[in-house]
């Protein structure tokens, strides 16, 4: 029959769900007993979430092992883990999860997309930005972590959805980017209902379960404001680095400039600001004419002690007849063009 001793041996390999390090490194194993008669075994095992299906996993895991080794009934009970255990494990864990999630290119950039105010155009920069890192040679991804308004996979004109292998989902390639959103995981654009904490799980398993492959890039176009999503990130991923997009109107420009703190305040290097609706050229005159104001985003880089990376008129892509993508610009689109230097601005701050 095991010892007390041997039960502990087993157990210590086993691996805490969340904080993934094992047992041994958590003091999980908090309590054993045997009742030698029996063949019965109970253990105590503190974990950083308890009541959690990831629970139930390392349940049937624990008494599989036991039950292997000679026990013939397993009585097995958590508990949580102190709080200072968990806080000491937690950012090492998720770091190293974040960049084995990326199979284990630690070069990956992120470059988080936000602004204070929605319809200013974060979702239109983060796939054309995407688009102009391909086509300087990057290998890009994208994910739309905009849980409820996603907009992504529409403006690209992804039609298919990801394929999964094993247990991994691949991610969707549309222009040679890669991209993830939850759009490809609800019906017919059925609202999302989720809250708080299930936010968090998403755009983790956008992480986890995504096999993404070796990336230079990977643009997170973030919901409008500083709610709970751009919370998550500014903790998942410590590197990200952020672009925020305004419009040029001088209260929109104060409005993002929240966005912007909060960057700073989780000492997130702002990468710079994208003027986006920056003004209308008439086609006919040449004359431009700056409809929603001027001046918000130099104001902008001012509060927040960086550069505009670059204005963008109002203007659509060319419509072309074979592919159907609404919100991408073309190489030779004045838009495209502009998209263009601005990638090009980031290469060159990131890498050189
Ligand atoms: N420079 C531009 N010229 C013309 N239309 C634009 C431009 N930029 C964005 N748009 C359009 O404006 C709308 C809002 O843009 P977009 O969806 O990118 O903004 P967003 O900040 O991501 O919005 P949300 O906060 O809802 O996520 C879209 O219909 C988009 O096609
Ligand atoms: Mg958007």
């Amino acid at each position: 029959m095991l010892t007390k001793e041997e039960v502990v041996q087993l157990l210590n390999p086993v691996k805490d769900p969340f904080l993934h390090i094992t047992l041994k490194e958590t003091g999980g194993i908090t309590n054993v007993s045997i009742k030698e008669d029996k063949k019965h075994v109970s253990v105590k095992i503190g974990i950083s979430k308890t009541n959690t299906a990831e629970q139930m996993q390392l349940q049937q895991e624990i008494v599989g092992i036991l039950k292997r080794n000679g026990a013939n009934t397993v009585g097995l009970r958590f508990e949580q883990l102190p709080e200072e255990v968990i806080q000491k494990y937690q950012p090492a864990a998720e770091e190293a999860q974040v960049s084995s999630l990326m199979g284990g290119n630690s070069n990956t950039k992120f470059i988080a997309v936000a602004s204070g105010k929605g319809g200013v155009g974060k979702s239109t920069v983060t796939v054309n930005l995407a688009v102009s890192l391909m086509r300087l040679g990057k290998k890009v991804g994208i994910i739309d972590a905009d849980i409820y308004g996603f907009s992504v996979p529409d403006m690209m004109g992804v039609e298919q959805r990801p394929a999964v292998r094993g247990q991994k989902i691949i991610p969707v390639e549309r222009f040679g980017v890669k991209v993830i959103s939850m759009g490809f995981f609800v019906e017919d654009n059925s609202p999302i209902i989720w809250r708080g904490p299930m936010l968090g799980k998403m755009i983790n398993s956008f992480f986890s379960e995504v096999e993404w492959g070796d990336l230079d890039y990977l643009l997170l176009d973030l919901p409008p404001g500083t709610g709970d999503i751009a919370m998550d990130i500014h903790e998942l991923l410590p590197t990200c680095k952020e672009i925020i997009v305004t419009t040029p109107h001088p209260t929109a420009a104060f409005v993002a400039a929240r966005a912007g703190q909060m960057a700073l305040k989780t000492e997130h290097e702002i990468l710079g600001v994208v003027e986006n609706m920056a003004y209308f050229e008439s086609k006919k005159t040449g004359e431009k004419e700056f409809v929603f104001g001027e001046g918000g985003g130099t104001k902008l880089a001012e509060v927040l002690q960086t550069k505009v990376l670059g204005q963008l008129p109002i203007q659509q892509p060319y419509e072309e007849e074979d592919v159907f993508a609404p919100s991408v610009y073309q190489e030779d689109h004045p838009n495209g063009k502009e998209f263009h230097r601005i990638a090009a601005k980031i290469i060159a701050k990131l890498e050189e």
